[in-house]
């Protein structure tokens, strides 16, 4: 009998330096570097360069890094209209990966081990992930997309893209560190997802289009929107023993908690919580966040000897709410910053690449007898 894992859980798939988890202990380091470092001290353009090159860069590299990601910010008319002609009430996931698919069929990047068409194809797509989500929000309900503007920061520039009003720079901030601290983690299933593709020699436009496809289920990305979700669902503070009660017993998943590696509560859940803090604290939406705390604080009694604790995707989802955000638009901004960790990984494969090409344990039946048309008035066995 062979050796089985479901979902690979445990199986390296392949080496890498590009980021280290420790799930017992709650430690994510980017190249080396815990991204509570990261998220006091860098932005997010830094980081993806951390990630894609290996060191942090210099005044002048990431000088002239922010001006190649400003530059190419802008995205194609054709991109719009393409945006323009899906469907309004279609998810901005499903915009998002039709129009990275696209994108590469505008700058051809088929020469995957070319250095200067690598960091090209690298700076478009961090550059215009932001351009095309802010477009499809802004399409879709009837408004014309904004175009970028160049003297704004990474961060900024999205909010601006989304609302036509140059951002508060506390929020700015927020949101560049809630970039930081989804830019990368390790082995997860679209990442996987990205270098299976990759490992087939795709270009990255159509590596990472397979990624945000991987990106958008509520087992994965998708778990920030489905919180709100939850959340909305549960209403008051009275509700929560009942709603979570039902679901546990059911064996239902809760959203936002749990995670494959993570046996105690996720880092970044650590780093966006003081935020949603400090906002609840600033804004109207205390109720909200008293309510997602007190979640927490239930699911810690349930299932937290279990190691059931939030993840980044919990407060993500808390935060995105309390600044305002769309709630679809939360697991397409995920994929904003995830970009670079893609990216990383997708290098590294095609640098020592080999097919990914797992094996099966097969389990149908062998050798039928064919039974023509006119014989299968039941079904055949
Ligand atoms: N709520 C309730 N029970 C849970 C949860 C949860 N969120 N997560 C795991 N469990 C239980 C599960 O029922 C099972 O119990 P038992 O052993 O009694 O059958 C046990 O824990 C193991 O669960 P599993 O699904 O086999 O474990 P996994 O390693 O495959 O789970 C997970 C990882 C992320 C798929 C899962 O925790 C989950 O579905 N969580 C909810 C969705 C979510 O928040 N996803 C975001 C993940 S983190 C960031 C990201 O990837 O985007």
């Amino acid at each position: 009998m062979r050796d089985f894992f479901p979902g690979l859980a445990g199986i390296p798939a392949a080496k890498s330096s590009v980021s280290f988890v420790d799930g017992a202990e709650g430690v994510l380091e980017y190249r080396g570097i815990r991204i509570e470092d990261l998220a006091k001290h860098s932005s997010f353009l830094e980081t993806a360069f951390l990630l894609l090159f290996n060191r942090l860069p210099t005044k002048r590299e990431l000088d002239d890094f922010t001006r190649d990601i400003s530059h190419h910010r802008r995205i194609k008319y054709r991109i719009i209209d393409l945006l323009k002609s899906l469907p309004e009430q279609g998810h901005p996931m499903d915009a998002l990966q039709a129009a990275v698919a696209a994108l590469g069929m505008f700058y051809p990047a088929h020469e995957v081990l070319d250095e200067a068409i690598r960091y090209l194809t690298a700076v478009r797509l961090i550059a215009k992930l932001p351009t095309i989500v802010a477009a499809f929000a802004r399409l879709r309900r009837g408004d014309n997309a904004i175009r970028p503007r160049d003297d704004l920061s990474y961060a900024e520039n999205f909010l601006y893209m989304l609302t036509e009003q140059i951002p508060d720079p506390a929020m700015a901030k927020i949101f560049d560190v809630c970039l930081i601290l989804h830019a990368e983690h390790t082995m997860n299933a679209s990442t996987f997802s990205g270098m299976v593709t990759a490992s087939t020699l795709a270009d990255p436009y159509t590596a990472v289009s397979s990624a945000i496809g991987t990106l958008k289920g509520p087992l994965h990305g998708g778990a920030n929107e489905a919180v709100i979700h939850m959340l909305e669902e549960i209403q008051t503070l009275e509700r929560i023993p009942e709603y979570l009660n039902q679901k546990l017993t059911n064996k239902e998943k809760i959203m936002g908690f749990g995670h494959r590696i993570y046996k105690v509560k996720d880092p970044r859940a650590i780093v966006m919580q003081a935020f949603a803090k400090q906002l609840a604290a600033d804004t109207t939406t205390q109720s909200f966040y008293t309510l997602a705390s007190a979640v927490e604080k239930h699911m810690d009694a349930r299932v937290g000897p279990k190691g059931i604790r939030p993840n980044v995707d919990f407060y993500s989802g808390i935060l995105y709410h309390q600044m305002g955000i769309d709630t679809d638009l939360f697991t397409p901004m995920f994929a904003i910053a995830r970009v670079a960790g893609w990216l990383a990984h997708c290098f590294e494969q095609y640098h020592d690449n080999h097919l990914f090409r797992p094996d099966q344990i097969y389990e149908g039946q062998r050798n039928r007898p064919y039974q023509s048309l006119a014989n299968r008035e039941t079904s055949s066995s």
